[in-house]
């Protein structure tokens, strides 16, 4: 492995157009995002189509600004990482299609990459002394799941959620309280000037032997909640609904990682996903890292939401145990890496 290969990443999965270089498996030489955030904040959630659209426009201008701005020539480019699943059909096409173009014009090899592998990079990238066995919990906007990861790049899925994502479930209470998309990181704000014991949400499958989790319960009852003070002529208590909100969505996200370590016995504990960007889940995982004598890795915020450094580096990992992708390369909006 050169230290002085250099990787392409290309993430466009969801809303956010992202493009990075790094040299190596982690250094990143420039990383630049085109959020669609404000394209899609007036529906209360992605709308897939607007979504593709959006790629299009920005995802070469992207790409162009990121290679000026480290001094690249297409001949520098040692290797191309697009994230090719899961995520919305669209969206992913944008990215791949792209990737391939770019790969056959400047005769660069190609990698197609796992989103969600792409999140655990986040932690390896950040913390190179993050190694495996290593639990990953990965909270996104379409995922929560615990993630074992045994040796490189093997891993096996201990829980995933039954119903709604964790960020899914951040993104229906804000449109519940009436606020902005994406619904996480406007809850937690709010939550600061408010009383996480407010009131009792519901924190399901606590206790339950099991390291899957369901969010739909604390979604319904923060709804009953706000409809039950509106025919009321209450006024909403919106930062107190927040803070208890999100103490009740963060102790199920504790609770499921400490069940996770008492299982399998591992005390290597990283984080990912849009929602390992809240701090009450940060404090909270390092406090009970302390507690129960766990290493704990948390990357940078500006990893934990979608980037395009930990495609590059899930990608440069995966061309180098041998694995090559061509021009057949195909999104594939639910592919799952995970052995169960
Ligand atoms: O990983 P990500 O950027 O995109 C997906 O792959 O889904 O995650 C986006 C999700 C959204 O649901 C958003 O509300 C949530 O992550 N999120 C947060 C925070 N920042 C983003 N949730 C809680 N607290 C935050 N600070
Ligand atoms: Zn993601």
């Amino acid at each position: 492995m050169s230290p002085d290969f250099i990787t392409l990443g290309i993430e466009t999965s969801c809303d956010d157009t992202a493009a990075a270089l790094i040299r190596g498996g982690r250094e990143v030489l420039c990383d630049a995002l085109s959020s669609q955030i404000r394209d899609h904040s007036p529906y209360g959630g992605v709308l897939p189509e607007l979504a593709s659209r959006k790629h299009l426009e920005a995802l070469i201008p992207l790409v162009r600004s990121v290679m000026s701005e480290a001094g690249a020539a297409p001949r520098d480019i040692d290797l191309i990482a697009v994230t090719a699943g899961p995520g919305l059909m669209g969206s992913l096409l944008v990215g791949v299609m792209a990737a391939k173009a770019l790969s056959q014009g400047w005769g660069t090899p190609l990698i197609g990459v796992n989103h969600l592998e792409g999140h655990l990079f986040a932690g390896t990238a950040a913390h190179p002394e993050l190694k495996p066995p290593f639990l990953c919990l990965i909270a996104s906007g379409g995922h929560t799941e615990i993630v074992l990861a045994r040796e490189d790049r093997d891993y096996t899925l201990l829980g995933g959620t039954r119903d709604d994502a964790a960020g899914e479930a951040y993104d229906k209470a804000a449109k519940l309280l009436g606020l902005g998309y994406p619904g996480g990181p406007e809850i937690e704000r709010l939550a600061r000037t408010g009383d996480p014991g407010s009131y009792s949400f519901p924190v399901a499958m606590k206790g339950i032997k099991s390291a899957e989790f369901s969010f739909s319960g604390v979604k319904t009852s923060l709804r009953t909640l706000v409809e039950n003070m509106k025919k009321n002529g209450r006024e909403i208590p919106v930062s107190d609904i927040c803070a208890s909100f999100q103490k009740s969505v963060t102790e199920s996200l504790l609770s499921k990682i400490e069940f996770a370590s008492s299982q399998t016995g591992v005390k290597r504990v990283s984080i990912s996903g849009g929602v390992s960007a809240n701090t009450a889940l940060r404090e909270g995982l390092a406090a009970l890292g302390r507690k129960n004598g766990w290493e704990v890795f948390l990357p940078p915020k500006k990893y934990c939401t979608d980037n395009a450094v930990m495609i590059a580096a899930a990608g440069y990992a995966a061309y180098h145990s041998g694995e090559r992708s061509d021009l057949s390369l195909t999104p594939n909006p639910a592919w799952s890496i995970w052995k169960r």
